[in-house]
């Protein structure tokens, strides 16, 4: 009786086949990060990296304390819901030395929010630059801080 022999085509798939689950295996142990698993199927040491980064944005309390006005100002229109930063950006720098100033805004900042675009919710408001008013600027007419007033 002869020993049953693998076709030499089918040996060599199946050596290739082992070479590479024998390569994947390697290489999986050397390229996977040390705290991966750690918690769930993530790095683990990534939580800790992100927490150690500085914080950029201040909270509008922090406006609060020097613009004590702006803030009442706003909390009483129809801009409540949008905080200080939103608009003026991240100003954790500002907040701790105010000789940083912000970054003057321009229409383009309301434009951001208000243009129309199907994929907004229906209720929030919205214009069509061609219709509302073109060639002007936005500020000439509404208060930022208080929309819901003309100037
Ligand atoms: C420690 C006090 C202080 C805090 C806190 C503070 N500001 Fe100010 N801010 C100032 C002063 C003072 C000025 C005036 C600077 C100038 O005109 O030279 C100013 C000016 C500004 C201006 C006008 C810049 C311009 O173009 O003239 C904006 C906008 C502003 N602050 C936004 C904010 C926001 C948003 C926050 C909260 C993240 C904030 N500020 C927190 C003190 C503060
Ligand atoms: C909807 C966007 C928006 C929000 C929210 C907003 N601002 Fe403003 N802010 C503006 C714009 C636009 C200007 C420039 C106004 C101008 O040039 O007439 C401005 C101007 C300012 C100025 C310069 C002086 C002035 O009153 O014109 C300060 C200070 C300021 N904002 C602080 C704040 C603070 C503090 C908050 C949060 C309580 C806040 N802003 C929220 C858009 C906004
Ligand atoms: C970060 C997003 C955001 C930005 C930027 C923004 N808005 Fe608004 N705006 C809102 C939200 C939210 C409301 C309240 C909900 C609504 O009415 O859709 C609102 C409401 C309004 C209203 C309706 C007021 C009323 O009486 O019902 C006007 C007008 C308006 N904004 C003008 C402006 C102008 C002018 C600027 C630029 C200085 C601006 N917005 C920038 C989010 C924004
Ligand atoms: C010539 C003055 C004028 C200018 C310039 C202007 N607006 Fe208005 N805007 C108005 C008036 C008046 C209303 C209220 C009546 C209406 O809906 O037309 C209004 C209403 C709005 C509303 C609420 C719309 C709604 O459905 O209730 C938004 C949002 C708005 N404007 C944003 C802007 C933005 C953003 C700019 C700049 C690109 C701008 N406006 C420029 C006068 C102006």
């Amino acid at each position: 009786m002869t020993s049953p022999r693998l076709p030499p085509q089918l040996l060599r798939l199946v050596l290739l086949t082992l070479a590479i689950i024998g390569t994947y295996s390697v290489a999986r142990v050397f390229l996977t990060p040390a705290t991966f698993g750690q918690f769930g199927h993530y790095r683990g040491a990534a939580l800790e990296e992100a927490a150690s980064r500085p914080p950029v944005y201040a909270g509008a309390k922090a406006c609060d304390e020097c613009h004590g006005d702006t803030f009442a100002q706003l909390t009483k229109a129809r801009h409540r819901s949008v905080s200080c930063e939103a608009c003026h950006g991240p100003n954790r720098p500002h907040v701790k030395n105010p000789d940083i100033v912000p970054a003057k805004l321009t229409d383009r900042h309301c434009v951001r929010c208000h243009l129309a675009d199907a994929a907004r919710p229906a209720k929030h408001r919205q214009i069509n630059l061609t219709e509302h008013y073109p060639n002007e600027k936005c500020l000439e007419c509404h208060v930022a801080h208080q929309p819901n007033q003309s100037k």
